[in-house]
């Protein structure tokens, strides 16, 4: 798909059809005709309702309000209507009083993350007939807007929406097809084709040459080896430095504690986390971000076998902490706390770990909804906002002393498994805190993303399958340092 932005008006454009996107019920706007018609045929405009008149080859539909998300719902939805119909070339204009780049950037993550399609196992591929989407820089007052800043626009908001589909693929190939070794490969392959990045892959021998003993024990009984992936993105000029982890189970069967086999259906997706913290580099990269960015990816496969970790084992972390096995399904924070311990060596100014960590995440927040940990309040709470700017949603779940106590073994210094059955997203987090040493406490943040990470049916833009949860809203809040950055320079000036 090929996007091309104007600055002439909607009307002086030629393109093979037009989508107009009637906001907040409003049609009587000066760029909105054919008034008879909407009565005629029983249109309102009101949200997710559309109507399509084929003599004029305009689709009118409705959009509650120009906040983003509403905007990226709408175009991923009239995109829906026109995809069977042989249009190469669509126009569509900002209209907006506010801020036009901001919608640009909606529109076009719409129309990319609203299409995405996964069909490497069908015989059948699809294809879609748009090519060339053309956007006007026209506002709501006929006033022709700034090329150079919506353009800029449109090139971030493909950067972003690009790694977020790349992510999807990730997810979506089966456990067959992304083995840990597989995984790694693919870092390595995109790696190359990215200016400043750099891949280092660690085999089983690596990992036991670092004492990461959690992992390793998470790994041993899968014939499909684990790997720990570190990709960096070092730019010439850099102010900090941000690490991710990422969970990179690609497959999770729950080891001897094995899952119930309606549970173990969709675990290829536990690789999410992993798929994010690659593409987060590869948005940083092509973002040119001023920040060296890491991401550290402990792959592996929870599998049974003679040799498989089992519940009452003793393990010893990488930070020498003794960890009591209780439940071998709780593996996410086993390889975690080894990679946390790794990553810190990086001494990162900013370290976030990304993982479909646990069911009782998606209990508390619902399926939709990434749950944000840590010790800083003020930190996650950027995340909250840089999440809601990128169309993620997301939720702070609070920390507190008693639930840290439900983690207390009796033979280890700590058990993998909380004592209670209530707040059991929570309960993990406090677990990986124990891998945090003091002087990063208020400088980690965790992000569970078992939700909205992968559904079994579509949701808003989002298909059925990998949503590549975590990407927008942490290169958005990459993004939004970025800025804060820039302006301070200014002030400087
Ligand atoms: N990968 C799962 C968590 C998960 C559940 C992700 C549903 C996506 C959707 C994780 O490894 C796990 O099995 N967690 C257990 C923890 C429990 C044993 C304390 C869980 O959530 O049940
Ligand atoms: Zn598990
Ligand atoms: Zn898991």
């Amino acid at each position: 798909m090929n996007f091309e932005v104007f600055d002439k008006k909607i009307k002086e454009i030629e393109a093979d059809c037009e989508i107009v996107l009637i906001v907040n019920k409003n049609l009587t706007h000066r760029w909105i005709e054919g008034g008879d018609e909407f009565e005629k045929y029983g249109f309102s405009g009101k949200s997710e309702e559309s109507l399509f008149l084929p003599h004029k080859n305009i689709l009118y539909y409705g959009c509650k309000s120009f906040e983003s998300d509403e905007v990226r719902c709408s175009v991923s939805n009239a995109f829906k209507v026109l995809e069977k119909m042989k249009y190469s070339s669509v126009k569509i204009g900002l209209y907006t009083q506010k801020c036009p780049p901001i919608n640009a950037r909606a529109l076009v993550e719409g129309v990319i993350l609203g299409t995405y399609k996964f069909d490497k196992y069908k015989s059948k591929k699809s294809n879609l007939y748009i090519k060339n989407i053309k956007i006007s820089t026209e506002d709501y007052n006929g006033k022709i807007y700034n090329l150079d800043s919506t353009k800029k626009a449109v090139n971030e908001a493909i950067i972003i929406a690009d790694a977020t589909n790349d992510a999807k693929d990730i997810i979506n190939i089966t456990p067959f097809d992304m083995t840990p070794a597989k995984l790694a490969d693919y870092a390595k392959d995109m790696a190359k084709d990215l200016k400043n990045v750099e891949c280092f892959v660690g085999d089983e021998e690596f990992l036991n040459s670092e004492n990461m003993g959690a992992f390793l024990a998470v790994a041993r009984a899968s014939s499909n080896k684990p790997r720990l992936i570190h990709l960096s993105y070092k730019p010439k000029i850099s102010t900090k430095r941000f690490v991710f982890v990422g969970k990179g189970l690609t497959y999770d069967s729950g080891g001897l504690s094995l899952k119930p086999s309606e549970y173990m259906v969709t675990m290829k997706s536990d690789k999410s986390g992993a798929a994010a913290a690659i593409n987060i580099i590869k948005a940083a990269s092509r973002l040119e971000l001023p920040f060296e960015v890491h991401s550290i990816i402990g792959a592996a496969e929870n599998m049974i076998g003679g040799n498989a970790y089992k519940p009452d084992d003793v393990l010893i972390a990488r930070n020498k902490k003794t960890i009591e096995v209780r439940n071998t399904d709780a593996e996410g924070r086993l390889v975690l706390a080894d990679c946390l311990d790794y990553a810190q060596e990086l001494e990162p100014d900013y370290l976030v770990d990304l993982a479909t960590l646990t069911g009782a995440c998606v209990v508390a927040l619902g399926e939709y909804t990434v749950g944000i940990m840590g010790n800083n309040s003020t930190l996650k709470h950027s995340m909250i906002q840089s999440s809601l700017k990128s169309g993620e949603l997301s939720g702070s779940l609070p920390f507190n002393k008693y639930l840290k106590k439900l983690l207390k073994s009796d033979i280890a210094d700590i058990s993998n498994i909380s004592s209670s059955r209530y707040g059991g997203a929570i309960t993990a987090g406090i677990f990986l805190d124990n891998f945090i040493k003091d002087e990063y406490k208020d400088k980690w943040l965790h992000l569970d993303i078992a939700g909205p990470a992968y559904r079994e049916k579509e949701w808003g833009y989002n298909q059925s399958g990998a949503s590549g949860a975590g990407v927008r809203m942490c290169v958005y809040w990459l993004k939004d340092f970025a800025y804060k950055q820039s302006n301070v320079h200014d002030e400087d000036k």
